[in-house]
């Protein structure tokens, strides 16, 4: 079994066709959305619709529990507000009721996918738990592997022999063996916060025990664009090329 996990596609349509196209070929039998489809981009429509049209599963991110829960809006600082305030009115009634039902987390074929940290919270950023509470997170829910995103930030969490390693999580293959577990940060598919333009998207291949990490070049100008044309904050455009 071989699955995909994006996250954090943003309403960024350009990135996340990229993405799937560049899953063509790779031998994946589905793909997993960690939540965050929308906000900052311009298309939050169209994601909505692809993510729908391919079957994609997705758990929820905080900004579709804005959706959920209005109330939330005042949580996000003031561009993102203002992001977020505009991709709700843009999409159907019907499409906010589908983001807003999305559940907490998921468990399939034998991992965990949740958006921000285990065992399902949509807001927490990992970074916010310091390395010594992180053992106890492993003991919050039962998959060996857990797979997050809402930093933007790829990265990997080791439990082994009770102790637990940060580690980068660099292009390429990366072994999970058991009897470790493991928190992996599959990063941003639709607006980077690493100074890598290109998008990011993680493969877990449960047969042989490995997860890879691509990096998916797109046009990310062509995304800016519509950002600015649809009247969104500019420092969303300007994260996605610099
Ligand atoms: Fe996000």
């Amino acid at each position: 079994m071989r699955i995909a996990l994006l996250s954090d596609i943003h309403g960024n349509l350009d990135a996340f066709e990229a993405v799937l196209r560049d899953l063509e070929g790779r031998g994946v039998d589905a793909a997993y959305s960690l939540g965050d489809n929308i906000g900052y981009g311009a298309q939050p429509e169209e994601v909505v619709r692809l993510l729908r049209a391919r079957g994609i599963p997705s758990v929820l991110g905080n900004h579709e529990l804005a959706a959920k829960q209005p109330e939330t809006l005042a949580w996000f600082n003031p561009a993102a507000r203002r992001s977020l305030a505009l991709t709700l009115e843009w999409l159907a009634p019907e499409e906010r009721a589908f983001l807003a039902a999305l559940p907490l987390f998921l468990s399939v074929h034998g991992v965990r996918l949740v958006h921000g940290v285990p065992p399902d919270s949509p807001t927490t950023y990992l970074f916010e738990i310091p390395l010594y509470e992180l053992g106890d997170r492993f003991g919050s829910f039962p998959e060996r592997i857990c797979f997050v995103g809402h930093t933007h930030l790829l990265g990997l969490h080791r439990l082994e022999g009770g102790k637990v390693r940060e580690e980068e999580l660099g292009p390429g293959e990366h072994r999970l063996d058991p009897p470790g577990r493991y928190l992996v940060n599959v990063g941003s598919v639709g607006q980077p916060r690493d100074g890598d333009p290109r998008a990011k998207y993680a493969v877990w291949d449960a047969g042989r025990g490995v997860l890879e990490i691509h990096r998916v070049p797109y046009d990310a100008a062509a995304a800016a664009a519509k950002i600015l044309a649809r009247g969104l904050p500019a420092e969303h455009a300007r994260r996605l090329v610099r």
